[in-house]
């Protein structure tokens, strides 16, 4: 029986590695996106993946946007919380706005994706819940004070959810990706990446399929036991 799998920030990054490997993986997938309505079309129009818009940040939209995906594709089995964001800035310098949009989407944003779903799973007995981090959260990060909190959260997230949900065999992990080739680490200055990417053992950055090849085992009916996990993938960059 196919799976049906919703990734937010499904559309682009990591995220459209993700939606197309649970794809693959014979999963019906729903992905949201934001803002970038061109980026979408054009994801939808090469993958067959349908794209859904609504803020992660608001339950209200969260809620009604769940809603629907689970009446035009079916209730949702895994669910991967992806969509995040960065507004970095040194301490001193970050504002209460750059803290608050990030701990809205990054942090509350989990909570308003997986909570309306989890009903559903205890009823069926089934669910998958990834929670997509960073290695950030688990080392911290200069002008990342707002985005480590956010990722170091996800860890106790997954961890009482798995407390709570293995009775009803849903599993709840997180993946601490490291630097990823994405746009969002390319929009890290180019002397500040050089740097980073110089403290990487492996030399490089890593390639979104590598996390999605991750979290497609999460997904599967055969990790069942794996419960409260977190999977680093950083070339080597860091360890817990
Ligand atoms: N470690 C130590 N010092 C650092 C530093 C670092 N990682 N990054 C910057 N600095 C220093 C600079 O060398 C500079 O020092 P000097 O003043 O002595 O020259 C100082 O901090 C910069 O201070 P500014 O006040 O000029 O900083 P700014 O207001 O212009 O902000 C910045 C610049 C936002 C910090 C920018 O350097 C930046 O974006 N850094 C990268 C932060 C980062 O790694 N973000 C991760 C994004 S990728 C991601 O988040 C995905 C994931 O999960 C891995």
């Amino acid at each position: 029986m196919a799976r049906t799998a919703l990734v937010t920030g499904g559309s682009r990054g990591i995220g459209a590695a993700i939606s197309q490997a649970l794809k693959a993986q014979g999963c019906n997938v729903a992905a949201t996106y934001a803002g970038n309505d061109e980026a979408a079309a054009k994801f939808t129009e090469e993958t067959g993946i349908k794209t859904y818009k609504w803020n992660v940040g608001s339950y209200e939209d969260s809620a009604a946007g769940i809603a629907k995906v689970e009446e035009e594709v079916g209730p949702i089995d895994i669910v991967v919380a992806n969509a995040g964001i960065t507004r970095d800035a040194p301490f001193h310098k970050m504002t209460p706005q750059q803290w608050q949009e990030v701990i809205d989407t990054n942090l509350t944003g989990v909570f308003n994706t997986v909570h309306p779903i989890w009903p559903g799973m205890r009823e069926r007995k089934f669910g998958r819940v990834i929670v997509i981090s960073s290695i950030n959260g688990q080392k911290g990060q200069f002008a990342q004070v707002n985005y480590a909190a956010t990722k170091a959260g996800d860890l106790g997230i997954v961890k009482s959810l798995a407390q709570e949900g293995a009775r009803a065999g849903i599993t709840a992990n997180a993946v601490c990706p490291g630097y990823i080739a994405t746009e969002m680490v390319m929009a890290v200055p180019e002397k500040v990446r050089e740097s980073i990417i110089g403290q990487i053992p492996a030399g490089r950055l890593g390639e979104p399929e590598e996390i999605a090849r991750c979290v497609a085992f999460l997904a599967s009916d055969d990790s069942g036991f794996i419960n409260g996990s977190t999977i680093s993938a950083n070339g080597a960059q860091f360890f817990v």
